[in-house]
């Protein structure tokens, strides 16, 4: 089976191709590689790559900066994964796309299942959700193209390519996933992602804990943090096109506080033998955030009550999750 993973130096696209190198005929493209606010190159690249099955865990994900560079974000994570969806159907391939838990408002307080609606109250969530729908949209095109065929689009608007009358006939890559066939392309929601790929929050509190004596976190913002080692582990499992598609939310079980997901990091520190000077975490107050220019969700806890129905294995818990990465990547720091 042919991957091509889409933002393969990023917190999770590394993690996906450290596991699937030997496991799997995997590409990755990194950001210089393949720019998605350049719709022409993504036609141009792709068009010239053979793959089954296309994850694209490459967005613009920083939610402050979205605010003020609208059109970018609705570029990189709305129009751009509207196109890879329409070249995987086109090469009768299956995407799987990353979205995020900030698709939803945070007025909830239970967790948020793939029925419930999306209301984001961010640019970046905006964007996630428009992408969203247009992955599942471009799905729904019926594929009439004959066996042995695939299209390919001449570069242009992104109207023009939606045209089917702009698509071209030509013979079929030796080997291509071309399989006469539209496969149900898949939408990943996770949360709080962390791993060893590139720092994130927890980092960030671990360092924080190692320079001072007192850390603070905010403690009235809840989700789950999601470990990139268990997002790879699962995947494969919807790597089928015929498979699972339509929305799916991934994360470690349970919920959490940011204070409380850095102060069991420190308490995992500890356990590790990682030393630390400070030894607890102080709350702080969502409101307290004076800096951040987006509004963020309060609460986001994803129900992966769909996914356990669909594999028969809950994901493990965050504390699990969250020890093991400590265990793995800072006890022999
Ligand atoms: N991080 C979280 O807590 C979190 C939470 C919920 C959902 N998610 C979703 O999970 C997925 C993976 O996120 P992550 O944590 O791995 O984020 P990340 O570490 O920021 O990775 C995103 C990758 O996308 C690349 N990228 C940015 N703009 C691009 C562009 N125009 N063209 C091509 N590549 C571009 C980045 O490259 P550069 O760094 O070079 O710009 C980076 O390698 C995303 O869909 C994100 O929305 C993340």
């Amino acid at each position: 089976m042919k991957l091509l993973v889409i933002g393969s130096a990023g917190r999770l696209g590394a993690a996906l191709m450290r596991e699937y190198q030997g496991k799997f005929d995997v590409t990755g493209f990194n950001h210089p590689q393949l720019d998605l606010s350049n719709l022409d190159k993504i036609r141009e690249k792709l068009g010239g790559t053979d793959f089954d099955v296309v994850i694209n865990a490459a967005a613009f994900t920083n939610v402050d900066r979205c605010e003020t560079e609208r059109d970018l974000a609705f570029l990189v994570n709305a129009e751009a994964p509207g196109i890879l969806a329409k070249i995987c159907g086109d090469k009768g391939a299956k995407l799987i796309h990353f979205s995020t838990d900030y698709v939803f408002d945070g007025e909830k307080r239970a967790p948020y299942t793939e029925e419930d609606e999306a209301n984001p109250i961010s640019i970046y969530g905006e964007s996630k959700l428009a992408g969203e729908k247009n992955v599942l949209a471009a799905q729904n095109r019926p594929a009439s193209r004959p066996e042995g065929s695939r299209l390919i689009q001449p570069a242009g608007s992104l109207s023009s390519f939606n045209s089917s009358s702009s698509t071209l006939d030509v013979p079929s890559v030796e080997g291509a996933a071309c399989r006469g066939q539209v496969r149900r392309h898949l939408v990943v929601r996770v949360s709080w992602v962390f791993g060893p790929d590139r720092p994130s929050f927890i980092d960030g509190m671990i360092k924080r804990a190692q320079e001072n004596e007192k850390i603070d976190a905010i403690a009235d913002k809840f989700s789950t943090p999601t470990y990139t080692h268990d997002i790879a582990r699962m995947l494969p499992q919807f790597f089928d096109g015929d498979g699972e598609g339509g929305i799916l939310h991934f994360a470690n079980a349970g919920k959490c506080s940011w204070q409380e997901y850095a102060h069991w990091a420190l308490d995992c520190c500890r356990e590790s033998g990682v030393p630390t000077k400070a030894k607890t975490v102080g709350p702080l107050k969502l409101n307290d955030m004076k800096d951040w220019v987006a509004r963020r969700p309060v609460y986001s806890v994803l129900s992966t009550a769909k996914y356990a129905q669909l594999t028969g294995t809950p994901p493990r818990t965050w504390r699990e999750a969250v020890a093991d990465y400590i265990r793995r990547f800072y006890s022999k720091k």
